[in-house]
């Protein structure tokens, strides 16, 4: 019986300092171990429920990352314990999830689901930019990214220039190196080195005169130029300070109006790219109820909202959008000034609170009623 006993203590204890292995416990020697590994922290404290909703996740990403062979080292710590070294990271919030590495210490604010951390970790982690060395190399990326940045050419300031970017901006995306000879025929750069966005169907050339800092282009031009949103994109898009020009619709009991309206706002996204590219965002949203909490207000369905992501305020057109004139039109007065500001009260920091849980609780319960309830406390 005895002997039972000390073997199953024995088993215990195994199985729990597995657990450890995955997941490390940090403490104040965290400060000099550091630099020798990449690591992944959740930084907690003890009586934050989002904390505790994220333990479960923090553990898969542990056991995954692990078992995936990634050299990244997954921790958590106790903030609250520990607080000297939490503020040393800049923690001010719970939970606080960073990569860490070398001297850098990237914040991860997307989602928190395993997925995403551990697509996030695995980016972060690696080199801030990509060589493709081949043509096959070249395709394979090109059918995996939706959008993907691209340095053409040799040795060059330039490529300095993108190198720091990309390990500043690769919180957000990929980032990739290539020779000329390693582009499909089609493409053609008017002058190397480039640096290259490749999205919607075609791609867009850095221009240093036009563009302003590489870091802001990079930072206009990483989402595609249409996109379906929801309040975690909304959210991403507010760190692009753009306007947002939203078709709100709805697919199932105005089908006919809603998509006569998508095509007019995918229309005047490409047809209109010169134009509106650099101040604007072009979408769709499926249902009012997100843009209703969020304005507190009620927009008809299918209709255009256009929301200002640095004021906060939002637009609504005054005549039925049911021409390309007359969207273009209301894209001007906005941009001109003359159309009428609403809001302006915080919106946006209504949207940044709830974003965190906004994406899985959008996937979880297929609605978004539950964001609305919060917008409201
Ligand atoms: C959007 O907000 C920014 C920041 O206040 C402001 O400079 C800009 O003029 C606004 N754009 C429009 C079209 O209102």
């Amino acid at each position: 019986m005895a002997e039972v006993r000390v073997s199953l203590v024995c088993a215990v204890l195994f199985l729990s300092s597995v657990v450890v292995a995955l997941v490390e416990d940090l403490d104040d020697s965290f400060k000099d171990k550091r630099m020798d590994d990449v690591w992944i922290v959740d930084f907690y404290a003890p009586w934050c429920g989002y904390c505790k909703k994220l333990e479960p996740v923090w553990h898969d990403v542990g056991a995954e990352l692990k078992s995936s062979g990634s050299p990244v080292r997954v921790g958590k710590m106790d903030a609250t314990a520990y607080s000297g070294m939490a503020s040393e990271f800049g923690v001010r919030g719970y939970p606080t999830i960073k990569l860490l590495k070398g001297d850098m210490a990237y914040n991860y604010k997307g989602p928190r689901t395993k997925d995403d951390i551990i697509e996030f970790a695995n980016r972060v982690a690696g080199p801030a930019v990509r060589p493709l060395p081949s043509k096959q190399m070249f395709e394979h990326v090109m059918k995996r990214h939706d959008v993907l940045f691209v340095y053409i050419g040799g040795e060059s300031p330039l490529k300095e220039k993108y190198i720091e970017v990309a390990s500043e901006l690769i919180v957000y995306t990929y980032f990739f190196s290539a020779l000329e000879d390693v582009l499909p025929e089609t493409v053609t750069l008017p002058e190397l080195p480039s640096v290259v966005v490749f999205k919607d169907g075609s791609y867009f050339t850095y221009d240093q005169y036009e563009d302003g800092s590489l870091s802001s282009w990079v930072n206009r031009e990483r989402f595609q130029g249409y996109l379906q949103i929801d309040g975690f994109t909304l959210y991403e898009l507010g760190e692009t300070g753009k306007l947002v020009a939203i078709a709100i619709i709805d697919e199932k009991e105005h089908a006919e109006d809603s998509t006569r309206l998508k095509n007019l706002i995918q229309r005047v996204s490409t047809e209109y790219r010169d134009h509106f590219n650099r101040d604007f965002q072009f979408g769709h949203m499926e249902g009012n109820d997100y843009i209703n909490g969020l304005i507190m207000g009620e927009v008809t369905v299918p209709s255009v909202i256009i929301l200002n992501t640095s004021n906060e305020q939002y637009f609504l057109p005054t005549e039925s959008m049911d021409t390309i004139e007359k969207l273009v039109n209301f894209i001007n007065s906005v941009l001109d000034g003359t159309a009428p500001a609403y809001g302006g009260d915080g919106i946006f920091q209504r949207v940044k609170r709830v974003a965190f849980d906004a994406k899985s609780t959008v996937m979880v319960s297929g609605t978004v009623q539950y964001i609305a309830r919060q917008l409201w406390h």
